[in-house]
């Protein structure tokens, strides 16, 4: 019997199947059970004897059963754990990285810089109405500038709004006449415009607004200079060329010196060395009776500037529409490494 157990464990390879062998073998109805009963039935002489040798098997069997038990469950580790093992020095998957988009790498970069000189930055709506849009900005219905910026209309009263300077107004009002004002307001803006290489219906603008009291134009042309200096360098300055608009007055078109100029022949500023980059003006008397500033007493200044005029000087971008597609060979090289 017991050679018979022994060879059979043996032959085992599994540790699931080492139940099955230990019913057989060790369990109430097993061979070696049914003659520990016997043991009744024998003599005085022959019982003491029996029952040793019954008990020398069943030690035997457990022993073995033991160590098969300990060996089959250490092999069988063995290999889940050589299966299992992860390649370390497989190269891994290339995560797909994304890229800020230009035109916001531009927006972010010119918010720093306010905020550096103490702006706060505000949001305002696209769908704004004709009397902010232009009513309280002196563009009264009839005025021949507002054949200036062709304009989506929604209803009588309502437009995307052409410029980011009803937020002008919108400012004013909120700060219900206290000073200073420092703002600069980000956002999109739209307008009837064919989309060519330099026109967009939809563009963005960042508007500035500074009111107070004693504000100057020397005030607007400083803070355009810095803002100059801390976006294209120490070397950059700027230029202020009379202009109009009818919500500023005096008004003034803004140049930066051509970072890319190469003298007669270049491209980018036409051989003038200067490249107009903003609208300014000091805020219209008017504008600030109609929001609630005396302008008695207060004074201020208003810029406008496109983002994506910059990110295209900046980057060297010849054509807008490459800025709204979003092909992504387009977008990649603006990828930090
Ligand atoms: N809103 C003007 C435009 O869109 C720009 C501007 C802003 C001019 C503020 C003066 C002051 O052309």
């Amino acid at each position: 019997l017991q050679e018979t157990a022994l060879s059979e464990l043996r032959e085992i390879s599994a540790t699931r199947d080492l139940a099955h062998w230990r019913v057989q073998y060790l369990g109430k109805k097993s061979e070696l059970n049914a003659l520990s009963k016997q043991m009744g039935s024998l003599g005085q002489e022959e019982r003491p004897l029996f029952g040793e040798r019954v008990n020398e098997v069943r030690k035997a069997l457990e022993e073995a059963y033991a160590q098969r038990q300990t060996a089959l469950a250490a092999a069988e580790q063995a290999l889940r754990l050589a299966q299992e093992t992860i390649d370390i020095t497989l190269p891994g998957r290339a995560v797909c990285k994304g890229a800020i988009h230009p035109i916001s790498r531009v927006i972010q970069e010119i918010e720093d810089i306010f905020l550096g000189m103490g702006f706060s930055i505000v949001d305002g709506p696209e769908v704004e109405t004709d009397h902010y849009n232009f009513e309280l900005l002196n563009l009264p219905k009839d005025h021949p500038a507002r054949d200036m910026q062709d304009t989506f209309y929604l209803s009588d009263e309502l437009l995307l709004r052409t410029h980011t300077s009803p937020m002008q107004v919108r400012t004013m009002e909120r700060m219900e006449g206290h000073i200073p004002i420092k703002v600069i307001v980000p956002g999109r803006v739209y307008r009837r415009d064919e989309d060519d290489a330099t026109h967009s219906h939809q563009f963005t603008q960042i508007e500035g607004l500074v009111v107070g009291e004693g504000i100057r134009m020397s005030d607007l042309k400083g803070t355009l200079e810095a803002f100059a200096k801390a976006l294209f360098g120490p070397e950059q300055r700027v230029r202020l060329r009379p202009s109009y608009f009818p919500f500023t007055e005096p008004s003034a078109e803004v140049d930066l010196l051509c970072v890319h100029c190469h003298g007669e022949g270049c491209r980018v500023c036409k051989g003038t060395g200067w490249i107009e980059i903003l609208g300014a003006g000091m805020v219209h008397p008017r504008v600030l009776d109609m929001s609630g500033y005396d302008s008695n007493r207060y004074s201020g200044f208003a810029f406008g500037m496109g983002p994506e005029r910059i990110a295209m000087l900046r980057y060297g971008i010849s054509d807008i529409r490459l800025l709204y597609q979003n092909d992504l060979r387009f977008l990649a090289q603006f990828a930090r490494a």
